[in-house]
């Protein structure tokens, strides 16, 4: 089967819109020439209304969510330093609060991890009994890849705010900006990263992190980064000012026609409603797709409750093993992912709902739909075949009016129509040379 004929629903990357893969192969253009200047200041300041803090710098650099935490264990810490990670996973793992604890060691910081079982979260109650340490900097993954798990990160940043108000809270959005609500601002956390290639539906290549006056004055309390030269926001912060006032500018060559798909990743974020629409229609997605998979008499990896609404991590049934279904759902052109937590590795697979495919109904039925006859394949009994790619359907149907392309009326919402403007023209001349041959055709009969 054809990669283009595969339907991705991985955690990231994801499948990419084609108007943004249009504008990624933009022909080759100078990083000062007045249009990609244009373009860079345009994809700034519109990343403050993505990541909702009016009052943030923000930060774009050819990298990937990874030299996010970098950035942070350069710029913010000395060694010595106190950091919490509060973490989704019981013990060391390998996966995402662990491994920015272990960057963050590397500028010297003393980690604690707050822990939680599999599956679950730590409560705000163990968080406020934690906090009875002082820490310098605390890390919240907010959806948590391995195991589906979403962080509470509102109720965390107001606990940490309540008992340590000068704590820098620096929130791993990976998993979840764009998708997942994220109010950077009204929840006062300090530093925001993130990379293009999940919810911001952008190939990878692009670390963005939204740094806030609490995180920038410590950035600047302790002068250049120490032991790192790339990762300096010493070196960035210029850039990303004049940029934003349309001046040329050059510390390092940035990715230019990653921003030409960032543009076009910003303008289907912010059409239609906005974030708070795009928060609604993941919800909405991630909603349907769990409710039909409990119909297929599936369950989860995250307690009732934790899930987050970017992916969804599901437990195989009984006498059902991965490597037997994986590729019987492969077979039938849907991408999945198998499950990453080493504890239960081989319990789970995963499946993102992220960018274009909380807008189109299509994948979510092609995604069940393989699930369901891989399942069966398997052994699996279902006990109403078609049930759940149905309730699919009505659940979306009767949140939002979703069509099978995911155009929103009027005419896809602001985006650019997938019917060119011709063809729509053709097919009302087509409807009315008909309604009107259709009359001359009764009034010759009277
Ligand atoms: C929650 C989370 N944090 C960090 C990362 C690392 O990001 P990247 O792979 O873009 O470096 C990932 C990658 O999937 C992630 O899911």
């Amino acid at each position: 089967m054809s990669p283009k004929s595969m339907l991705l629903m991985n955690p990231g990357p994801i499948a990419f819109e084609s108007e943004v893969l249009a504008a990624f192969a933009h022909e080759g253009i100078s990083h000062v020439d007045p249009a990609f200047i244009e373009v860079f200041g345009w994809c700034l300041e519109k990343m403050r209304h993505i990541f909702l803090a009016d009052d943030g710098q923000p930060l774009i650099v050819a990298g990937s969510g990874t030299l996010g935490w970098d950035m942070v264990g350069a710029n913010l810490l000395e060694a010595g330093d106190e950091v919490l990670v509060i973490n989704t996973g019981p013990t060391y793992c390998g996966y995402f609060g662990d491994s920015f604890g272990t960057c963050l060691e590397r500028y010297g910081a003393n980690v604690t991890h707050l822990r939680a079982p599999i599956g679950s979260r730590p409560s705000i109650e163990a968080l406020k009994d934690a906090l009875r340490k002082p820490y310098k900097l605390i890390t919240i993954t907010h959806v948590d890849t391995s195991t589906g798990v979403l962080s509470d990160a509102a109720g965390y940043a107001a606990a940490i705010r309540a008992a340590q108000p000068d704590a820098l809270v620096v929130l791993d959005g990976v998993c979840s900006l764009g998708g997942e609500e994220l109010r950077t601002k009204a929840w006062d956390i300090d530093v925001v990263l993130t990379g293009s290639q999940k919810c911001i539906g952008v190939p990878a290549g692009l670390a963005l992190l939204m740094l806030r006056p609490r995180a920038l004055a410590e950035h600047s309390r302790l002068g250049h980064a120490k032991g790192a030269y790339y990762a300096d926001w010493a070196h960035w912060l210029p850039i990303m000012k004049n940029y934003e006032a349309r001046r040329p500018s050059y510390f390092a060559t940035p990715a230019v026609n990653h921003f030409y798909a960032l543009q076009k990743g910003f303008e289907i974020l912010l059409a239609n409603g906005g974030m708070e629409k795009r928060f609604e229609e993941q919800r909405n997605m991630s909603n349907a797709i769990k409710g039909a998979l409990v119909a297929l008499g599936c369950t989860f990896v995250p307690a009732a409750g934790m899930a987050a609404n970017t992916l969804t991590c599901v437990r195989y049934p009984k006498g059902v093993t991965g490597p037997d279904f994986l590729p019987k759902v492969t077979a039938r052109g849907v991408s999945l992912a198998g499950g990453l937590h080493k504890d239960i590795k081989m319990e789970y697979f995963r499946i993102g709902h992220m960018g274009q495919s909380t807008r189109i109904m299509e994948h979510a039925i092609r995604t069940i739909n393989a699930i369901e006859a891989a399942l069966i394949e398997c052994g699996h009994v279902v006990e109403t075949k078609g049930k759940a790619a149905a309730l699919i359907k009505s659940h979306l149907k009767s949140t939002l009016p979703m069509s099978k392309r995911g155009c929103w009326s009027p005419c896809c919402g602001g985006r650019k129509c997938p019917v060119p403007l011709k063809c729509q023209l053709w097919s009302i001349g087509l409807v009315l040379a008909a309604f009107g041959a259709g009359v001359a055709v009764a009034s010759r009969r009277k």
